[in-house]
């Protein structure tokens, strides 16, 4: 059991797009204890997603346990349907003690393989879709807080550019497990 830091903004791996994992990668050992570790990590910060960048490592994979359904997606491909919506709140791991409602599609689908190459799909609404959202987002070097629109948009901003946001993260860390249960950290 390994559990890996997570990232914290700025760190420039979360703004980073990730690479595909590649086909002579798939069966090894290091794709296998890749994903072993970030569930594992996922689990201890009680996170109901955790994507590779946020652990510093740049390959399209997340993991993901949200709503009773748990699984990994390497190469992930959403499609999204619906209108988008506000709620739930959300937050982000790599982000931490922001929580915002950035409007996000009702209904998404995710397919990809899994550390075997073998095909793999995941669907969901409401909390599960913006999850599923959210970890595909953090691949492509993307984060929640550039989902927000209007007064919470400039709010973000401004507690992000503040010189306290960045000693929040340890007193975050281990006050997350109280708020995921009505919002979620990815
Ligand atoms: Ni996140």
């Amino acid at each position: 059991m390994t559990i890996l830091p997570v990232r914290t903004v700025p760190d420039p791996v979360l703004r980073t797009q990730s690479d595909p994992v590649r086909p002579d990668q798939l069966g090894t050992d290091r794709i296998r204890r890749l994903v072993q570790d970030m569930f594992d990590t996922m689990d201890d910060v009680k996170g109901v997603g955790l994507a590779a960048p946020q652990i510093g490592v740049d390959l399209k994979i997340f993991t993901f346990d949200v709503e009773g359904q748990r699984g990994y997606v390497i190469n992930p491909e959403i499609t999204n349907t619906g209108e988008k919506i506000d709620e739930p709140g959300e937050g982000c791991l790599s982000v931490p003690g922001l929580f915002y409602e950035p409007p996000r599609y009702e209904h998404s689908s995710v397919t990809g393989i899994d550390a075997e190459g073998q095909p793999v799909s995941y669907s969901g609404e409401g909390l599960t879709a913006r999850c599923l959202q959210h970890e595909t987002d953090h691949l492509e070097g993307k984060l929640f807080v550039d989902r927000l629109v209007g007064e919470q948009r400039r709010e973000a901003r401004r507690r992000m550019s503040a010189p306290e946001f960045g000693t929040q993260t340890t007193q975050t860390h281990q006050q997350r497990s109280k708020t995921v249960g009505t919002s979620f950290g990815g």
